[in-house]
């Protein structure tokens, strides 16, 4: 390796374009390896050197042959190690910043490089690809392939690494990321979000500044309690809902990740993503192959709009379960019971299902546990039988009533989880996560299951598996997961820096197990709220569950910042008794994605018991579009007195648009018209409100018509104010 100095150019990005027009022999050998997406592209470049580099990523050009032209317009300071851009930065070796990975060889050195050895693209099918580069230390035994997956349309790319080596004995991984991308821009913003219980989803922005930024979490389960792995950096200027350049990045892993945001010397932004490797060395035997989760990214020029769009059609389309499918609407009973149920009370809650015109009856937390019944959340995870005073007959008679209501049934279920007080610890205690030698510590009285053991796996399998076999009409289950790891230890793994890594592996060998028998069951994924959401678990997963705040003032705050990163169709809203809002306040919130209500029925006023009903017509109407059309954000509740949503099909013909009033100060209200969005220009609409509360009139007058040019240059005013704090529209296409 030729020395450099800091009065040396060879490493100049110019230096190289210019040697190139050279012609010079030993450059000669660069291959440039584009990916490419409708709008945007990552352009990678194996050098003569054998380093691979990113040299370009944005909005694609017309003409390929220009992305080698693209460094040379760049006269940023020197990058001594040439290094700076690899697309895998390794370490011990020239890496002088944060590296994507790093090792101890069998040997015990530290030391590693990676060189270019080929690379392949195959077409999987018309919209996705997959390109594989190995990379080779030319020194050890050691390979590491990048994969890139990319969908075209939804110019969306998922990244991730298989990491092997045949060494004469066990390397150690000490670090291991799936992604590592380079940006250029004078200026990077980053949105994150950070939040606790009932908090989720609270976003920040600012400007990165030299140094690193990490988004991390250590929590083992429910990794997402405290932060979520998903984030936005706007290059340039602070992106808006319709303009701007932005990239949406998240981590597909359900465990402890680490994303570092390194502003290197040279102002280039550098994001390395992975699995945490926070007390996770991990040793890798000669030959076995570490496959780390997928890192996901997609870009816009447009704005976050555009961007939330792009990932929320492939979501649909390529991850989440049954993504481009129907949902069930439903009825649960924790809020409008807690632990205090039992057959009779249930049977009148099928009862109110039916009444109230909803799919199915969830029956939440509660059901089981005989030695140590489960009558608070102190006791009985684990022990999955039927609890015999509360359910004499079992679910299986459950089931048998909601048939004969003219219902369905679905139930709840946290089968990760132990309680200290339950008859699974006792027979045992070898499967719990604790530390041998010290005090148990709880988090919501509760520990985890050790699932980096196959004896437990199987068990956590074993427990859907029953449920289901007895009860084939089984038709929902919500599966929670309401603790963090205290104490990390596994009683079964002889390396105990495995085990954050096995313990998310070992989940997810479960889900498919399970999706392996049964494919289509719909399942929520709930962990105390949104302590869970991520696409590494919501491929097995139809839908999650938000947050346990269902007050919707925050709700209206909180689905807005879910919607950046995931389709409506995903996001579980129920109507409760949490905050102060009317039933129709209430109602029309949670419409904004998979419907559901959690509170008594039976004690329902019969004007709020008839609006539900109503709405819940109007929801089976509209339901089509706001699962599978386009969302577009109209008015943002962080920056005035109105929220506003927007939902339109594909064809443009018909929509339905949520107005809300999140500012009760004096006269405040719908001052302006919304521009709205996604509509054709040339068309004409007629827009009409819908979930009126019985008695009242619509101040909209739906027989007039406006076309989409006007809709979109003027906008439509909702008439929103102190007495019309929330208004549902339709609007449809008249010719
Ligand atoms: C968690 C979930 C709730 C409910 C309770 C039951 O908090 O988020 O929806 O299921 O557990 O204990």
């Amino acid at each position: 390796m030729k020395k450099t100095d800091q009065f040396s150019n060879y490493f100049k990005p110019g230096a190289f374009a210019i040697a190139l027009c050279l012609g010079l022999g030993h450059l000669k050998a660069q291959t440039i390896i584009p990916i490419e997406t409708a709008n945007n592209a990552l352009v990678l470049q194996a050098g003569s050197n054998k380093d691979v580099n990113t040299i370009f990523f944005g909005k694609k050009l017309a003409n390929k042959q220009e992305y080698a032209q693209v460094a040379g317009q760049y006269k940023q300071t020197s990058d001594y190690t040439g290094q700076l851009n690899s697309i895998y930065t390794p370490s011990g070796s020239r890496n002088l910043v944060e590296p994507a990975i790093t090792v101890t060889h069998a040997d015990g050195n530290n030391s590693l490089d990676l060189k270019y050895v080929d690379h392949t693209v195959t077409a999987i099918d018309d919209n996705v690809s997959l390109l594989k580069i190995r990379l080779k230390d030319p020194v050890y035994n050691f390979e590491v392939t990048m994969f890139y997956k990319s969908f075209y349309k939804q110019d969306v790319i998922e990244q991730w690494t298989e990491i092997k080596h045949n060494e004469k004995g066990e390397v150690v991984l000490h670090k291991y990321a799936s992604a590592n991308l380079h940006l250029k821009s004078p200026h990077f913003w980053l949105n994150q979000y950070h939040g606790d219980w009932a908090k989720e989803m609270q976003p920040e922005q600012s400007e990165i500044t030299h140094g690193i930024k990490t988004l991390d979490s250590k929590l083992g389960t429910r990794a997402n309690l405290f932060q979520p792995s998903v984030f936005m950096i706007s290059m340039d200027k602070p992106a808006e809902e319709n303009e701007g350049n932005v990239l949406y990045g998240a981590l597909e892993w359900s465990g402890n990740f680490k994303i570092d945001l390194e502003l290197d010397y040279q102002d280039n932004l550098r994001i390395i993503a992975g699995m945490n490797n926070y007390a996770s060395p991990y040793s890798l035997k000669p030959g076995e192959v570490f496959a780390t989760p997928a890192f996901l990214y997609t870009f816009s020029d447009q704005g976050k709009g555009a961007a939330s769009r792009k990932l929320q059609n492939w979501a649909r389309n390529y991850k989440i379960l049954n993504g481009k499918g129907d949902r069930l609407t439903l009825l649960n009973n924790w809020e409008a019971t807690y632990f205090d149920f039992n057959e009779q009370k249930l049977a009148e809650l099928l009862k109110d299902t039916k009444k109230l015109g909803v799919d199915f009856f969830l029956l939440d937390d509660g059901w089981f546990g005989n030695k140590y019944p489960r009558n608070s959340d102190n006791a009985a995870l684990g022990d999955w039988q039927e609890n015999k005073q509360k359910l004499p007959n079992g679910i299986s008679s459950l089931i048998k009533e909601a048939d004969q209501a003219g219902t369905r049934f679905g139930i709840w279920i946290e089968p990760e989880m132990v309680s200290p007080k339950s008859e699974l610890y006792e027979k045992h205690p070898d499967w719990v996560v604790k530390q041998p030698k010290r005090p148990e510590y709880y988090f919501r009285q509760q520990l985890e299951l050790d699932l980096s053991n196959p004896k437990v796996q199987d068990f956590v399998f074993g427990v859907i598996d029953g449920l289901m076999t007895k009860n084939p009409k089984l038709a929902y289950i919500k599966w929670d997961c309401n603790a963090v790891i205290y104490n990390a230890y596994s009683a079964h793994l002889k390396n105990q820096g495995h085990f954050y890594i096995d313990y998310v592996r070992g989940l997810y060998s479960v889900l498919q197990r399970i999706r392996a028998k049964y494919p289509a069951v719909p399942m929520m994924l709930c962990s105390g709220g949104g302590g869970r959401v991520d696409y590494g678990a919501l491929q097995y997963f139809t839908e999650f569950w938000p947050s346990d705040n269902t007050d919707p003032l925050e709700r209206i705050f909180m689905q807005w910042e879910y919607s950046y990163f995931y389709p409506a169709i995903s996001s579980s809203n129920h109507v409760t008794d949490w905050g102060k809002q009317s039933i129709k306040f209430r109602t029309d919130v949670a419409m904004m994605g998979k419907l559901g209500f959690d509170i008594v029925v039976s004690k329902l006023p019969h004007e709020e018991l008839q609006f539900c009903q109503e709405a819940i017509k109007n929801y089976n109407e509209v339901k089509p579009i706001i699962w599978h059309g386009d969302q577009y954000r109209l008015a943002n509740p962080r920056s005035g007195s109105v929220a506003s949503m927007l939902y339109v099909n594909e064809q443009k013909t018909a929509g339905v648009i949520f107005n809300y009033l999140v500012n009760y100060r004096y006269e405040e209200g719908s001052k302006y018209p919304i521009k709205l969005n996604g509509l054709d220009a040339a068309k004409k609409y007629q827009i009409k409100e819908i979930n009126l509360f019985p008695g009242t009139k619509s101040s909209i007058d739906s027989t007039k018509t406006y076309t989409g040019d006007f809709l979109m240059k003027v906008g439509f005013n909702p008439n929103l104010n102190n007495n019309r704090t929330s208004v549902v529209l339709k609007f449809e296409e008249v010719k």
